[in-house]
């Protein structure tokens, strides 16, 4: 089977609509003919200042979240990245192939350095694109189903892959981005020029997966709109309905222009009732599912620990080759 690999930052106690919608429910469909990793990186998140209690507890409701959405660990590998050391060994051999420019390209990190003031970042914060490239090369990836945001780091993985493949032979898979047109980036819901993000100024733009219901309504229902009256798609024109029809569109399967052309003599105040209504639906099952898998931590330790076995026998074997390539001696 063809492999997949990604991951998701343990970085808030909830993850977002655009997380669920841009990466997770790909991976619950792509599980289905994919052998795949999905990982908690919870060596990326501390990228940026977090208090020890509050990481563990993110970690733990990260992959918690996975598998409420739907994630399948009979299937899938689901494991923290911490507890595979593989990921910080092979990073620090791509890191020496990497340029200084190169990686000092990385838009992710410089908006994330302006926003915390550039002298005040980690070197962690930096090199973070190269973890992530051996995050993913050491499972021979074919597919890494991301968001439109994760674009420019896949780019550079592939780089690295070729790069490395070039100077000392053939080790790694050079990896696809996996990226879904349709959903590859939800908007924030009071500013739909900008990416719904966990690091936004404010939180009413963002629908946290488990937000409670009454807050989730509210903030479909307080969603910025635009001028004019017409139920159109048209992301130029109308950023915030076109957003609330991608999402609507996401969840029933169609189109947004199908979607839309539904509204005909309707208005906005319509479009954002049937999103309300149709983002509860997808949310309670998973909330439920979700608080069952955090009543029971043990079962939870058990998937994660079975997860970091089957990781670690991929990552072990690929870490191996590249060493070897690159004139590391054998350890015995
Ligand atoms: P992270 O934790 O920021 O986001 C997790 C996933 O959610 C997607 N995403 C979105 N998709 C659509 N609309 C949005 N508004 C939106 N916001 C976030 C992201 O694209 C991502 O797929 N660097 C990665 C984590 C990572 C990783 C990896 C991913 C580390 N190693 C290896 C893939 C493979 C990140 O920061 O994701």
């Amino acid at each position: 089977l063809p492999r997949v690999f990604s991951g998701m930052q343990p970085t808030s106690d909830s993850l977002h609509l655009g997380n669920y919608l841009g990466a997770l429910r790909q991976w619950v469909a792509v599980q289905e003919d994919h052998d795949a990793f999905y990982c908690v990186v919870d060596l990326h998140a501390i990228t940026v200042e977090v208090a020890p209690d509050v990481l563990r507890q993110r970690t733990r409701r990260t992959a918690a979240q996975y598998l409420a959405a739907g994630v399948d660990p009979d299937r899938s590998t689901v494991f923290v990245q911490s507890h595979a050391p593989e990921h910080a060994q092979l990073a620090w051999v791509l890191g020496c192939i990497t340029g200084f420019g190169e990686a000092s390209r990385m838009t992710q990190f410089k908006d994330k350095s302006v926003r915390g003031g550039s002298d005040r970042s980690s070197v962690g914060l930096f090199t973070y694109p190269i973890l992530q490239a051996a995050d993913i090369l050491l499972y021979g990836t074919h597919l890494v189903p991301v968001g439109e945001d994760q674009r420019q780091h896949l780019e550079l993985t592939r780089d690295l892959a070729q790069r490395f493949n070039a100077r000392f032979g053939e080790t790694f898979v050079v990896p696809e981005p996996y990226i879904l047109g349709s959903t590859a980036k939800i908007m924030d819901l009071q500013d739909p020029t900008a990416k719904m993000s966990k690091s936004a100024q404010s939180a009413t733009g963002l629908v946290d997966l488990l937000d409670d219901p009454k807050v989730v309504a509210k903030r479909i229902r307080s969603a910025v709109t635009d001028t004019g009256r017409e139920v159109r798609f048209d992301r130029e024109e109308k950023p915030g309905v076109s957003n609330l029809l991608g999402i609507l569109a996401a969840l029933t399967g169609a189109t947004p222009e199908a979607v839309a052309a539904g509204y005909e003599g309707k208005g906005y105040g319509d479009l954002k009732a049937d999103v309300a209504e149709v983002v509860l639906a997808e949310l309670a099952p998973f909330q439920q599912r979700f608080t069952e898998l955090l009543a029971d931590p043990a079962e939870l330790d058990r998937v994660l620990a079975a997860g970091a076995l089957r990781a670690r026998e991929v990552a072990s074997v690929t870490l191996a080759r590249a060493s070897d390539r690159v004139g590391f001696l054998p350890a015995g």
